[in-house]
């Protein structure tokens, strides 16, 4: 699985031999395998399918993947109000930001984004309802909007298993908000998501702490039922309230790349999300079922031979969100057998590598890294080379090419 497409790396390191570094690339063959895996399940079980851009964030690629899906991808899901008004600007046409706003400034800029597209808005708390009204009936534009289900699992009494996303558990929860919505003749409840972090964000074979393995996938598995049976909870009451839209417009969103094949076959679902899955940053190994092919790596030139066995290279500290730990350094992938040094990891200005035995490496040689998630990278690098049968072609700006800065 994982090393798949290995056997180009030393063709890629070798032409990557002379230029500007470090550089980030994408191995094209793999991205569109990796669309093809994803887009299956969505496929069998007459589901859609929807982009979320945080896990790419380079426009040239997002829309590869939506040329590409056969009508499958019919829309975008966002990060941000201003990101979203950016791809309303670029001409997307179905775009739903999946979390909540941050202020009645988020609100106005998802009625701009509404005066050029569709792009609704994520909802799970009467403030967010009132900033959304305000701002719809000030500018008379008609917005849509999605309720957040929270999809942690909670087995025992004060035991929750998943993300803290939303408040709304409960059928009566959600009925209680879509009233709120129904009230405001600028709002029009569209959908519900459920998603399911603790089975989509969790790997069966992670390759740190692999004793936390089993427990992980029992996780998984036992608590498949609750999503299915909670999720279609909550729109059967959305239903029976006559709050969902009549008119077959219609959504419920779950999963993630990482579930596409569970989720695929829940009979409320009627559109899966995908994004991490194309790009694979490491953190997206060891999914059982689930064969990706890593595609965004990253190139450092090597600057300095401090001692026998080590080499040291230039930048490299791009290190992922979320809870901090080892998981989240960038793994050396090329040469093979290479890895970080504990005590100094992935650095600010260097990363120092251990070889594998008996190889040597120069000054100006290339090491291969994988990111550990898969749309951080695109914040740090202005443009991605795109590497078909490994060899380097176009290269394509990322948001920070673009100038795209999705927070301010
Ligand atoms: C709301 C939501 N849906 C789906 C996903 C899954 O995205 P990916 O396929 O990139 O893991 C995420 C990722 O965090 C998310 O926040």
């Amino acid at each position: 699985m994982q090393a798949s497409l290995d056997p180009k790396r030393p063709l890629i390191a070798t032409a990557l031999r002379g230029r500007p570094l470090p550089l980030a690339f994408v191995d094209l063959d793999a991205f569109d395998q990796n669309l093809a895996r994803l887009l299956l399940p969505a496929q069998v079980h007459g589901k859609q399918v929807r982009l979320a851009t945080k896990s790419l964030r380079c426009p040239a690629l997002i829309e590869r993947a939506v040329a590409r899906s056969g009508g499958l991808i019919t829309g975008l899901m966002t990060f941000s109000a201003r990101e979203t008004l950016l791809w309303a600007e670029r001409g997307a046409a179905d775009l739903l930001l999946g979390y909540p706003l941050a202020g009645p400034h988020d609100a106005q800029l998802l009625v701009q984004a509404n005066r050029l597209t569709r792009a609704a808005a994520m909802i799970d708390a009467p403030q967010h309802v009132a900033w959304l009204a305000a701002a719809a009936r000030a500018a008379q534009v008609q917005v849509p909007v999605w309720l957040d289900l929270d999809m942690g699992w909670r087995p025992l009494g004060g035991t929750h298993i998943g993300v803290r996303r939303s408040p709304l558990r409960t059928p009566a929860d959600v009925v209680a908000l879509a009233r709120l919505v129904a009230e405001e003749p600028f709002l029009e409840l569209r959908g519900l998501m459920g998603y399911e972090a603790h089975v989509a964000g969790l790997a069966d074979e992670g390759r740190l702490a692999s004793w936390q393995n089993p427990l992980k996938r029992w996780i998984k598995e036992r608590s498949w039922p609750d999503i299915v049976v909670r999720r279609g909870q909550a729109v059967q009451a959305l239903r029976a309230a006559g709050l969902c839209a009549a008119d077959g417009s219609w959504a419920c969103n779950g999963g993630g790349s990482g579930s596409v094949d569970r989720t695929a076959q829940d009979p409320s679902v009627t559109e899966i999300t995908i994004g991490s899955g194309l790009l694979v940053g490491h953190l997206f190994d060891g999914y059982r079922g689930l064969d990706l092919a890593p595609s965004l790596h990253f190139a450092l030139a090597v600057t300095r031979l401090p001692g026998v066995g080590i080499v040291t290279c230039a930048g490299g500290g791009w290190i992922a969100s979320g809870s901090a730990g080892a998981d989240r350094l960038p793994l050396p992938v090329w040469p093979a057998g290479c890895a970080l040094l504990p005590v100094e990891g992935a650095g600010e200005v260097q990363t120092p590598i251990r070889l594998a035995a008996g190889l040597q490496l120069a000054v100006g040689d290339v090491v291969i890294f994988r990111p550990a998630k898969s749309g951080e990278l695109a914040e740090i690098f202005n443009e991605y080379l795109l590497v078909t049968d490994g060899v380097g072609g176009a290269a394509v700006p990322t948001y920070r090419g673009l100038g795209w800065n999705a927070w301010a």
